[in-house]
This record gives C-alpha cells, structure tokens and sequence, in this order.
C-alpha cells in the first residue's frame, strides 16, 4: 500500500478546510505543507500559522517540508502548531545530526530531504535517525514542474541501502507526481507520495486523487 500527502501549495486557500477535508474523504494519507523561506529556495509560502490552521481540519498527519535555511530557530513552532513530520534539507543543515535530534525531541517524526542532484551517500551516516527520507524529484520552490527521471536511480540506490540495514525508513517522492510519473516511482522502491497540482489544479480533487493513487498501485 501507497500513501499519498497532497501539497495544499496547490490548493484554493480561499477554501482551505473545504479542500483538506475533500482531499482525506478521497483517500489522502498524510496532508503536506511546504514552507518556504525565500532563501533556500526562491519563492515564499507559509509558515507556523498554515499548520495551525490546518490542525483542526484533519486527524491526518501533518507532513511539514521546510525548505529554509536555519531550520533549528523554527522547528519548536512547527511542533507546537501541530507538525507530526518534519523534514529538512541536507543542503541546508551543516549540523544535521543535531537539527535531526531537535526535532525528534521536540516530538515531531523527523526525515531528511535531498535536492535532485544531492548523492544518495550524503545520508548514508544519518539513516539510522530518521523516519523518512523525501527525494526531490523537482528543484523545489515552485508547484507544477516536470519530474526529473534521473532521480529514479537515487530511488533504487536508497531502497538497496534501507534494506541492506534492515531499516523502517520511509522513501518519499515529491515533484511532477501524477498519474504517469507515479507508477515507476513505485517499481523504484518509494511508497509515499505528495502530488499538488496534480490533485489541486484538477477540478475533480477526488478523482484525480484516486486516480494518481490507482496509477501506483498497479
Ligand atoms: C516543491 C514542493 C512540492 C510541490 C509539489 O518545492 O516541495 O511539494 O508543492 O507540487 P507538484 O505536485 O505540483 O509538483
Ligand atoms: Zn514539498
């Protein structure tokens, strides 16, 4: 079984709960929220407030991607706004180790995220700490970009090395996933899926939910 975590960056924000709420009755397994910094990434979205706001929609878990720099000052108020996942970038963390530890002990699952060129063998010595690793499979920053195929083989490479070391982490895909792109994701080794405009961009949420999460059960 797949999970799927729609990315409410694509959604109506005019009409958050509504779309939260549509997205879990249509079969949505984790709710994303992307933040995003203007520093690490060029482009600015949201921030504690959005989690907080979302909490009281969804007994979901809230999948919180910070795409910031310094991500250490900000983790507590992810935490306390409701955040079950944190992931952070490895680009973005001289001290993972550290920033990994913060975040579980401030009660959060934490995972770590790869850039699309970022080498697998960037994480091989911190595997064992986190719950999930999520590879970019767009240069993040923006909803609606193509997925980028080359990622496929960093897919491969770190289901090889999570399996190899008996390990429970989870392997997640973000970026261009639709019906089409999720399909060998899933041949790869991955098993949980964010998809924005893919859900948020169709008129039918529900269908295109169901039909991405069909596509990766096949
Ligand atoms: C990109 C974000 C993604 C984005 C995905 O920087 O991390 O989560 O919302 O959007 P789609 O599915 O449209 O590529
Ligand atoms: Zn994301």
């Amino acid at each position: 079984m797949i999970k799927l975590a729609p990315s409410i960056l694509a959604a109506d924000f005019a009409k958050l709960g509504e779309e939260v709420k549509e997205a879990e009755q249509a079969g949505a397994d984790w709710i994303h929220i992307d933040v995003m910094d203007g520093h690490f990434v060029p482009n600015i979205s949201l921030g504690p407030i959005a989690v907080k706001a979302v909490r009281p929609l969804t007994d979901l878990p809230l999948d919180v991607h910070l795409m910031i720099e310094n991500p250490d000052r900000y983790i507590r108020d992810f935490t306390e706004a409701g955040a079950d996942y944190i992931t952070v970038h490895a680009e973005a963390c001289p001290h993972l180790h550290r920033t990994i530890q913060l975040i579980r002990s401030e009660g959060a699952k934490p995972g770590v995220v790869l850039n699309p060129h970022t080498p697998v063998s960037a994480i091989q010595h911190i595997l064992e700490d986190v719950d999930l690793v999520l590879l970019m499979t767009v240069n993040p920053g923006f909803g609606g970009q193509t997925f980028i195929p080359s990622v496929l083989s960093k897919v491969r490479e770190l289901k090889t090395m999570i399996d190899e070391r008996n390990l429970k982490v989870e392997i997640q895909i973000d970026g261009g996933i639709n019906e089409q792109t999720i399909g060998p994701c899933v041949e790869a080794g991955a098993g949980v899926f964010v998809a924005g405009s893919a859900i948020f961009g169709k008129k039918d949420r529900r269908a295109a939910l169901q039909a991405i999460k069909q596509a990766g059960e096949e």
